[in-house]
């Protein structure tokens, strides 16, 4: 296509779809230039069995169904205005977030290397996944251009950096979600990956002006041999029978997916204890006196199904300061079918809770620690400036405190470093990060640079 042909950035609409967990979310967004910007957007729910499909093509196809239902309800005119006399000028370039670990080759170019999070498509290992996407995008005859490929961190990066406060840049970009994983910009120089591209290829075709480059970290994958992971039997029985055993070891402890089921196989196995004294809900007397009944676990409970805990569930635990842990009786009964547990076995459970959430968060400190350690960036900078999204860090009570506590204690950063971090949530970034990178993939385009 001809730089003068492709023109639709300048109409100021972008369009950004994200995929990267139990969620499909499709927004266009204005940006008003003045760290401003205003977003429409829609989200469904990804089916199980995509995430699990034979073919590329059947979740590919539904992502541009999506899209296609986006344009028609928020675009119509542009929609219809294409069908009638399609033309390039109408083309929107959409950012594509896809949060999965992508040998990146070109803005807009970059082959699936695993998938993660529960999504297990062989087919798509290996292949551009903007390819993928742009196909059954023009087989639907939508004006779209798969203009730039982003993963969410780095995508928080840039929604942090345009709407965060002051002068300082941000330094990173990290998601505590379904996933885990973090971005951060470092010195060219030190990225060994582009010496070795560079020694390869005289033409390398990146731009080596800032002398900076952001590096996707991957840290899911962070010591996947456990040489310092902390392990226990729930570890170990999650991991054997997910669809990645032996991968994304370090993202297995620390993100949303995946603390609901250790706490379920915790559970589970207390109730099964062979020893009265040590078992869950066997025996209602207790602390409050109530000797009511014996509680019971409903046959078709939750507590027997893989999965069968939401993450939600412990957020709602950990903040339970009722009586008598009444309200987390109550979401034992409602969401587990774990009916009259006592006040003992639900203090029990919130202990439970809070060391899994706890470690969770202590480990995040760990990979940002290390990030923020081997950069010097506390030597370098006043300010660390480090946007975060990710329901653990929105809804998980005392995340971000917990994270700050782990900071502290480690030597290299203590007190006074973890006061010049500042962390900022930058909700929904990744949505507005990959329109932001639409936006410069397409100026770049014009300037006849990509
Ligand atoms: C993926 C990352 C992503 C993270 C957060 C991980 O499973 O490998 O690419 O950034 O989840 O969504």
């Amino acid at each position: 296509m001809s730089n003068s042909e492709h023109c639709s950035h300048s109409q100021g609409v972008y369009l950004a779809v994200d995929l990267g967990g139990t969620n499909f979310r499709v927004c266009s967004i204005v940006l008003h230039g003045n760290q401003t910007f205003s977003l429409t957007h829609s989200k469904v729910a990804v089916p199980h069995a995509l995430m699990e499909a034979t073919t590329a093509y059947e979740l590919f196809a539904f992502l541009a169904k999506q899209i296609e239902l986006f344009l028609r309800t928020h675009h119509n005119d542009k929609f219809e205005a294409h069908l009638r006399r399609p033309s390039l000028q109408q083309y929107l370039d959409l950012g594509f977030t896809f949060s999965f670990p992508v040998n990146q080759l070109g803005i807009n170019k970059g082959k699936l290397i695993r998938w993660t999070k529960g999504f297990d498509i062989e087919e798509a290992v290996g292949q551009d996944v903007c390819a993928l996407l742009q196909k059954e995008l023009d087989a639907l005859n939508l004006p779209v251009i798969v203009a730039a490929l982003v993963n969410d961190t780095v995508g928080t990066l840039m929604a942090r950096s345009y709407t965060s406060p002051g002068k300082t840049g941000t330094f990173m970009g990290a998601i505590f979600g379904t996933g885990t994983n973090g971005a951060y910009v470092e010195k060219l120089t030190r990225v060994k990956k582009m010496a070795q591209i560079d020694a390869e290829s005289d033409s390398a075709s990146y731009d080596k002006s800032t002398g900076l480059m952001i590096v996707n970290t991957e840290w899911g994958s962070f010591d996947n041999n456990l040489k310092v992971l902390p392990d226990t039997p729930y570890d170990k029985a999650l991991d054997t029978e997910s669809v990645n055993p032996g991968i994304q070891m370090f993202e297995k402890r620390v993100s949303g997916m995946f603390l609901g089921e250790i706490l379920r196989r915790a559970i589970l196995a207390l109730y099964e204890h062979k020893d009265p004294n040590v078992a869950f809900f066997r025996d209602a007397s207790s602390a409050d006196n109530d000797t009511s009944s014996t509680t019971t676990v409903a046959q078709d409970s939750p507590l027997y199904k893989q999965w069968g805990i939401d993450t939600s569930f412990l957020s709602i635990v950990e903040e339970d300061a009722s009586d008598h842990l009444r309200i987390t009786k109550q979401t034992l009964g409602k969401d587990l079918g774990i009916h009259a547990a006592s006040t003992e076995d639900c203090v029990a459970v919130k202990t439970l809770v809070h060391a899994i959430g706890k470690r969770a968060a202590r480990l995040a400190a760990v990979a940002l620690g290390a990030v923020v350690i081997s950069t010097n960036k506390l030597q370098e900078d006043d300010i660390v400036d480090i946007g975060v999204d990710g329901s653990l860090v929105e809804y998980y009570p005392g995340f971000e405190d917990y994270i700050r506590e782990a900071l502290r204690e480690i030597p290299e950063i203590g007190l006074e470093g973890d006061k010049r971090i500042r962390i900022g949530l930058a909700k929904d970034g990744s949505g507005l990060g990959a329109a932001l990178i639409a936006l410069v993939a397409s100026k770049a385009e014009e300037r006849g640079e990509a």
